[in-house]
């Protein structure tokens, strides 16, 4: 099959589009023949072997990247139910060193359980660009952050990929949504639903004076040391990238109220599910900003690295 993958750990000139063994399942995965992927900040990491992204992936060549997917189910292990043959099903691979095989290739063999159901009302780009964001925000904001109706939530980075999800993710939970973002963003983060949006430049968190009940850092710029004076009593502060500021958080909130959490993304399918019901309801809105083939797969990891980026970037198979 082809792939788009390296040889060595590098630079994006390091990719090429190779021929690849096809991968097979095993008893409990699927093979998906994917119709879509999404790019993801992990990529360049992994590719990197850098900020962490040594501990997203094997170590194994070719090193095909690539998370996100949406595609149709070819084969079904022996063990690999609800899945059959023929069904559009969407997920993401398991960010860990245990994985081998990416998304930007036609098939990947994926566990039964890092997949669900497509909802019919979104394209398969528009489901692989929701797969890692939309899950990493829903399991920080409902999970980590124990959002509840009714509660206010600073996302901070509101227009990227989790945080057009998260923005929107939120409100569908019943919260009242501030978000920062760059000046040049701010009309598409009020347009993914956000009740305040903030220019992060203009005014920096430290600047802020109102309270949340959570902190949403998605961009992991911060640190609960320089948001604990945004938190209201019971509020919590959650980062998407573990740093040294996280474990100083978490010492100083052993004797408090306040709460400090760090998440790390798994492909669960009842969240997936929830994700597709959202779609089919209208409560989520898709977020590309671009598409681009997979042979182009360079320039959409360039376009990501350039920070122009409003939502997610899909990759067509
Ligand atoms: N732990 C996990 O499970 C997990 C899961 C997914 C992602 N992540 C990580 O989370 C981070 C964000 O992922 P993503 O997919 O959303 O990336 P992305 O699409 O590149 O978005 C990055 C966001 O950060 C914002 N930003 C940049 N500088 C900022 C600043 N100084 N203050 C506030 N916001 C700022 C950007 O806003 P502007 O573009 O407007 O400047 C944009 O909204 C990445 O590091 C990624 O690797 C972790």
């Amino acid at each position: 099959m082809r792939a788009y993958a390296s040889d060595k750990f590098g630079e994006i000139s390091d990719l090429r589009l190779q021929d690849v063994p096809k991968p097979v399942p095993t008893a409990d995965q699927i093979l998906v023949e994917v119709r879509a992927a999404a790019v993801n900040p992990a990529d360049l990491k992994v590719l990197g072997h850098k900020d962490g992204g040594r501990f997203l992936h094997a170590a194994s060549f070719p090193l095909i990247l690539g998370y996100d997917f949406s595609g149709v189910v070819r084969e079904v292990g022996a063990a690999s139910a609800p899945h059959a043959v023929g069904d559009e099903v969407y997920g993401f691979l398991p960010y860990a060193r245990t994985t081998r095989g990416g998304t930007y290739a036609e098939f990947v063999a994926v566990g039964a359980a890092a997949a669900a159901k497509k909802s019919a009302a979104v394209t398969h780009e528009q489901a692989a660009a929701a797969a890692t964001a939309a899950t990493t925000a829903l399991q920080a904001l409902r999970d980590k952050g124990r959002l509840a109706a009714g509660q206010r939530v600073l996302v901070n980075g509101g227009s990227g990929g989790v945080g057009g999800f998260a923005v929107q993710i939120a409100k569908a939970l019943g919260a009242t949504v501030s978000a920062t973002c760059s000046a040049g963003k701010m009309a598409h983060v009020t347009e993914s639903g956000a009740d305040q949006v903030i220019d992060y430049k203009a005014t920096p968190l430290g600047a802020l004076t109102e309270t949340f009940d959570l902190v949403l850092d998605v961009a992991s710029t911060s640190s609960y040391g320089t948001c604990a004076h945004l938190l209201n009593p019971g509020g919590a502060y959650v980062t998407l990238m573990p740093s040294v500021g996280l474990v100083f958080g978490l010492m100083r909130t052993l004797f408090s109220s306040r709460r400090c959490g760090f998440v790390m993304v798994k492909p669960v399918a009842a969240d997936f599910a929830q994700i597709s019901t959202w779609f089919d309801e209208g409560k989520l809105r898709p977020q590309v900003d671009s598409t681009f083939p997979l042979a182009d797969l360079p320039r959409a990891l360039e376009h990501l690295h350039s920070g122009g980026v409003r939502g997610k970037i899909a990759i067509t198979i």
